[in-house]
């Protein structure tokens, strides 16, 4: 689907008149505004920064943006999947200083308008969120499905060293398809992926809700999805490839806003076998520690019952600090009325 990036106000959906609120598409200049209001969310953790430049150049999405006498003081951006049948909401924040004064739900409501005239097709509303929802949003949405997020932080060459004296090694291979041999996880090249998650049912059981997951996105299992994730730097990995329980996805480190050399590591883990569970686990922080120097946040989602294992193998095994005790990862989706 192709979005005319040449959009701009007088073509948006009227605004709404919403408390003096103007709505603007927002633009590579607008990037040190939107930093400057963002500096304490998602616990430092914000992906905006390094996403910012190529979520403008998505061709299937818009970043909008809320302003109070011309200043940012809002954001959220809309973006066509599920062939067009879904728009993922992501990014959505407000200014300290103007939150809990309904300007979000403002801007969602802006947001809900622009896609029903530009996108009639879409049907479906998703979001995937970290907080407490309350009645009103269990009214508002259903739930797709929730996964635990187990969040550590640690310095990378302590980890490389406790790896190393765990005996953790460099044994990780991409799979010979035809190949009956196979030892520990396998890390998947793209045509697999594509055999493996599209050309099979075998993925359908292990995934929450035939749900990929990836990095707070969900992606229903279609090709125009694999299309989009497979442009992203993930390694993906799976215990076997014709009798496959668990699969995951893992981020390459990315600078967050915490701090001078401070990453971030996601890990969407899929499957409930809690021994496999840890090797991919194990898998991905070998091949992504190797190389690095600083601290890392590493935020693992996965199955909410294996929640307590992992977090006691984190802490007690690997030696690595915990961050914050159980949280829960919601995807929930509304239709568009
Ligand atoms: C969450 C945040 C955007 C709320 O902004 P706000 O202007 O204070 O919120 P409002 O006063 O408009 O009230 C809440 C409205 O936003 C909705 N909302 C609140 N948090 C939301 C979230 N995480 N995702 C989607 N909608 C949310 C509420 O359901 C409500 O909608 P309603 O008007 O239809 O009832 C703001 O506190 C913020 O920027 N926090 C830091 C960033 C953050 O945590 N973003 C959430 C990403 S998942």
């Amino acid at each position: 689907m192709k979005i005319d990036t040449s959009l701009s106000m007088p073509q948006l959906p009227e605004a709404l008149s919403h408390a003096g609120l103007q709505f603007t598409v927002a633009t590579e200049e607008d990037f040190e505004d939107i930093m400057a209001m963002s500096q304490d969310i998602y616990g430092g953790l914000d992906y905006l920064p390094t996403r910012y430049t190529s979520w403008l150049q998505e061709t299937n999405r818009i970043v909008i943006l809320a302003r109070k006498h011309g200043k940012v003081i809002g954001l959220e951006s809309v973006c066509v999947i599920d062939e067009g049948e879904t728009v993922l909401v992501e990014g959505l924040r407000v200014a300290p200083q103007e939150r809990g004064k309904g300007v979000a739900g403002v801007l969602l409501r802006f947001c809900s308008e622009l896609v029903k005239s530009r996108f009639p097709e879409v049907k479906v509303t998703r979001l995937t969120r970290d907080d407490q929802l309350g009645p009103k949003d269990y009214q508002k949405y259903r739930i797709i499905t929730k996964q635990g997020i187990l969040l550590v932080r640690f310095r990378a060459e302590e980890l490389k060293q406790r790896l190393s004296e765990l005996g953790v090694g460099e044994d990780l291979h991409y799979p010979m398809i035809n190949s009956s041999q196979r030892a520990g996880p396998l890390r998947l090249d793209h045509p697999t992926i594509q055999r493996l998650f599209l050309g099979t049912d075998l993925m359908q059981p292990i995934l929450p809700n035939a749900t990929i997951i990836q990095d707070w996105q969900p992606f229903k299992l279609l090709s125009s999805n694999m299309a989009i994730l497979l442009k992203k730097d993930i390694d993906w990995m799976v215990d076997d490839l014709s009798n496959p329980s668990v699969a995951s996805l893992c981020t390459f480190p990315f600078s967050v806003p915490i701090g001078d050399n401070w990453y971030y590591l996601n890990i969407d883990m899929f499957g409930k076998d809690v021994g496999l569970v840890r090797q991919q686990f194990l898998g991905h922080l070998q091949r992504h520690t190797s190389s690095l120097k600083g601290h890392v946040m590493c935020q693992m989602f996965l199955e909410p019952q294996l929640w307590e294992s992992m977090a006691h193998f984190c802490q007690h095994t690997l030696g690595v600090e915990l961050v914050k005790e159980y949280r829960e990862q919601c995807v929930v989706e509304a239709d568009i009325v």
